[in-house]
């Protein structure tokens, strides 16, 4: 509800509000966001800034700007602190309220930036600066967010340029700590902590998305608070473009958060009757630490950012050609890698890159979408009928933002490719990014890939993009909307086709791309030890419905780990399940541990994909655990195993204190080959271990691991389970798990009964 009352305005729901108020000048005073709040709080929770702090720049004979926390900060009226606006050549501002306006639902954009959907009103607080230039602040309240964001109006008679505009910029009461999600290709979301101090913390992208590098989500949290208590807030932005966020600690002790496009080389005019509008920045707050504020992050991006076919959709589990065959294929491997996808449970084949042009590695082909014969003799059609013949559903991959300089499109078009004019591009994977804000090239896209899908009834795109960009500025701005208003052809009308947005893995994965695409190459590392740090980054903002997880053939292509194929699978089930390897290089015993991790998936399949997610407290490894219903699934993984290991316990949370459950482990199986000469202290025979009967093994045989079994009450589980004893160089036992470096274990937690 959203409600204005002697100057203040309160949005509140009944668990999140923000209030603010307008000042004496007419300035936007930020009073409060967190929990519930009432107007007569106003007065209460507001700073009193007393006599002030020695030198300050008046405003009026009052009112110093510097010693308020605002919504809004103008420039060269007396406030300090980093402005979210400057125009000119060093041109002041300072917006008073004008006017306000309560609408129904979400205010749409008019330009192609994407947003947030299903609120219920949207409050547009009209400022105005004493030169006639307009400031509307927009705010959407949702049941775990609020969605700000800012446009700017010129009513002047004169063009104004826009150096730097910001989406939102607020500030809080007192100090923080920042989380930050940094990266790189393959090795994307690890989470950084630094305290925010006076000079302040920032994260930015300049790529021309939001990057690998820094993910524009980050959280300030309070010193104390921790994974399950104390008080966090959470930001993000519904852009996929070149972001910019900073939070500075004042000399006065508040801290200034602002969020928006990256100023870096932005330049925008905007002609009198013109409006700029900024992305969208999201904002949410939890008092019930970092994994309640995951909570309201996985609840908002559900609710309001996926779209809304795909909200509780199930995903299928896919199988993807790309590590398994790279570019070299035919049909016939194609359809065999497909019919034994199928038989072990797979429900759907994509085909990856290479499919079309003269594709055969990436220096050729991207921007033609005529079918490559020579590996694929019956066309796409073809292929697709045959593989839905076998019942399993067909997903494509596509680059439609790129082009090679050895294709037919740039050898008719060498003017598509961004930077040509200015003879000042330069090759990122041998290709060129198109200029997606030229008409013309948008209409390619949409009129190749669409006409694509619908003639071969595709079921899923996987949408590419592996270049970082050289647009700059309001370039990369305008080619973003470029990418927004082609996807929105493209899918808008076709809301059944699954869309896997994916940029190098995760080099894109952000709200804007989801509001398109309900689901993101997690990485194009696939090392499960790896994903376990990439997976947990992505779970502070963004929910497991979201995140491709894929098991692959190990030693792995990225690392050159190798790992158990449990773990491989027990990591990707916390994520979208799918399968990319070669399955002829697979020995029998490996097809069918594959088929039982598919078959446990499905039963659980809900629990994964739409289950409360948390982070759990644990000792030795890594744990979390999915809660669905009365059905909780956690799991337990390691990386390198110390000697004389200590006890383990699961420390499951949320369990209903008055109930009973039921916690068995999955039974998993372990590759005889692993225990070397140990082998002799567990079978009676002696075998080398390098030996045809070993070697036999491995392919045909595997160990099963004893499952462990308890039945215990919510309240005795919450205090942690004992888990059996890891080996711990004593030899072997069955009450033992057998488990080195790199094993990991998943428990089923399931309410037997509920006591009064
Ligand atoms: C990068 C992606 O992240 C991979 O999964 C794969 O699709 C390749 N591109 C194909 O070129």
């Amino acid at each position: 509800m959203i409600r204005f009352e002697n100057n203040v305005f309160l949005l509140s729901n009944d668990r999140l509000s923000y209030m603010m108020r307008v000042g004496e000048y007419g300035e936007l005073q930020h009073i409060h966001f967190g929990g519930i709040t009432y107007f007569e709080d106003a007065s209460e929770l507001s700073v009193k800034p007393g006599l002030g702090w020695g030198i300050n720049s008046n405003f009026d004979e009052k009112l110093s700007l510097q010693y308020w926390p605002l919504e809004w900060s103008g420039s060269g009226r007396g406030d300090y602190r980093e402005t979210p606006l400057e125009l000119g050549e060093g041109m002041p501002t300072f917006f008073r309220y004008k006017s306000h306006l309560i609408h129904k639902g979400n205010v749409p954009f008019e330009c192609s930036l994407p947003g947030a959907h299903g609120a219920e009103e949207t409050l547009e607080i009209i400022l105005e600066d004493n030169k006639k230039i307009g400031l509307h602040l927009f705010y959407s309240l949702y049941d775990t967010a609020v969605v700000r964001r800012a446009v700017l109006v010129n009513n002047t008679d004169k063009d104004i340029n826009i150096r730097k505009i910001a989406s939102s910029q607020m500030d809080l009461n007192g100090k923080f700590d920042m989380i930050t999600f940094n990266g790189a290709w393959s090795k994307e979301m690890h989470m950084e902590t630094v305290p925010v101090g006076r000079t302040g913390v920032m994260i930015e992208s300049t790529t021309g998305n939001s990057s690998a590098f820094h993910n524009p989500g980050f959280i300030l949290k309070r010193k104390n608070t921790t994974e399950t208590d104390g008080v966090c807030y959470g930001f993000n932005l519904v852009y996929s473009g070149n972001h910019y966020e900073r939070a500075q600690l004042s000399s006065e002790g508040l801290t200034r958060v602002i969020q928006g496009i990256s100023p870096n080389n932005f330049s925008w005019t905007l002609k009198p009757g013109e409006k700029f509008e900024t992305p969208e920045a999201v904002l949410s707050w939890s008092d019930k630490g970092l994994n309640g504020l995951s909570h309201n992050f996985h609840h908002f991006v559900t609710e309001n950012i996926v779209p809304p076919y795909w909200k509780d959709r199930e995903r299928p589990i896919l199988f993807n050609s790309w590590e398994g065959c790279t570019f070299n294929f035919t049909e016939r491997k194609l359809l065999s890698l497909a019919k034994e996808a199928k038989e072990l449970g797979c429900e759907m084949f994509v085909l990856d890159d290479g499919w079309f042009g003269e594709r055969n590695n990436s220096r050729a082909g991207l921007g033609d979408y005529n079918v490559n014969l020579k590996k694929l003799p019956n066309g796409l059609k073809g292929l697709s009928e045959k593989i839905r013949k076998m019942d399993l559903k067909f997903g494509l991959w596509f680059e439609p933002e790129a082009v090679n300089p050895n294709s037919d499109l740039y050898r008719a078009h060498p003017e598509w490719a961004l930077g040509y004019q200015d003879d000042m591009n330069v090759l990122g994977r041998h290709e060129y990014l198109l200029d997606l804000e030229k008409q013309e090239v948008q209409d390619y896209i949409v009129e190749n890939v669409a006409g694509i899908i619908d003639d071969n009834e595709i079921d899923y795109v996987k949408w590419d993009m592996n270049r970082n960009s050289i647009a700059l500025g309001a370039k990369a701005h305008r080619c973003i909307l470029g990418v927004y208003s082609v996807m929105r052809r493209i899918f808008g009308p076709r809301p059944q086709v699954l869309l896997e947005n994916c940029a190098s893995g995760g080099n894109r994965f952000d709200l804007g791309m989801l509001c398109f695409a309900p689901q993101t190459w997690g990485s194009d590392d696939t090392d499960p030890i790896e994903r376990l740090d990439i997976q947990r980054g992505y779970s502070y903002l963004y929910p497991l419905s979201t995140v491709g997880a894929h098991v692959s053939m190990a030693p792995h292509a990225q690392t050159l780990r190798q790992t158990p194929l449990s773990t491989r699978g027990n990591v990707a089930f916390f994520g979208l399940l799918g399968y990319e390897l070669d399955l002829a290089e697979l020995s029998q015993v490996d097809k069918f541990e594959i088929k039982e991790q598919i078959e446990f998936y499905k039963t659980y399949r809900k629990v994964f994909q739409f289950g409360e997610y948390s982070r759990l407290y644990c000792e030795n490894g890594i744990s979390m655990q999915v809660a669905y219903g009365d059905t909780v699934i956690a799991g337990l993984f390691h990386k390198l195993i110390n000697a004389a290991p200590d006890y383990e316990f699961l420390y499951p949370t949320g369990l209903k204190r008055n109930a009973f459950y039921t916690i068995v482990s999955r039974a998993q199986l372990l590759r005889v080959g692993d225990y070397g000469s140990l082998l002799k202290n567990v079978i009676p025979v002696s075998v080398r271990p390098d030996g045809l009967i070993v070697r036999l093994a491995n392919r045909m045989y595997k160990m099963k691991e004893n499952t462990e079994k308890w039945e215990a009450s919510g309240s005795a589980i919450v205090s942690g389970l004992p888990l059996a004893q890891l080996y711990a160089g004593m030899g072997y036992s069955e009450e033992l798990r057998m488990e080195g470096d790199f094993l990991s274990n998943i428990y089923v937690i399931s309410m037997k009964e509920e006591n009064e």
